[in-house]
């Protein structure tokens, strides 16, 4: 029995000078703000935070995955945490100024799939 409703996956990944990355673009200060956010809404019990290593959305950053839903956000950052709480983890729904549709990701996975020649 999985015992959380929502799991969330977020991008840690810092990377060389002049690269686009996640912690580069505020995900750490996010995390701190999710993770706040979380505990004054009373949802520690609810909801779990994981670290990820790249998503390979570096410059759409900071990225993260919702589970069980597979719901993928991009540059969702501390201004965002507030809403995305209530909208995401308490209501339930998609919150949709930062989310990323699957067209939109299959389009950002079709090199990486066509190089290691998955499909
Ligand atoms: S550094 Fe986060 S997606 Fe690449």
């Amino acid at each position: 029995m999985e015992p959380f409703r929502f799991r969330i996956f977020v991008c840690v990944r810092e990377r060389a000078a002049g690269k686009n990355s996640c912690i580069g673009n505020g995900a750490e200060a996010m995390i701190n703000a999710l993770r706040l956010e979380i505990t004054e809404k009373n949802l520690l019990g609810e909801v779990k935070i994981n670290t990820s290593s790249c998503l390979d959305l570096c410059s759409a950053g900071p990225n993260l995955i919702v589970y069980p839903q597979g719901t993928w956000y991009s540059s969702l950052t501390v201004e965002h945490v507030a809403a995305f709480v209530e909208t995401q983890l308490v209501q339930g729904k998609v919150y949709e100024p930062c989310v990323r549709r699957e067209a939109e990701l299959s389009d950002t996975f079709a090199p990486i799939r066509a190089a290691k020649k998955i499909k």
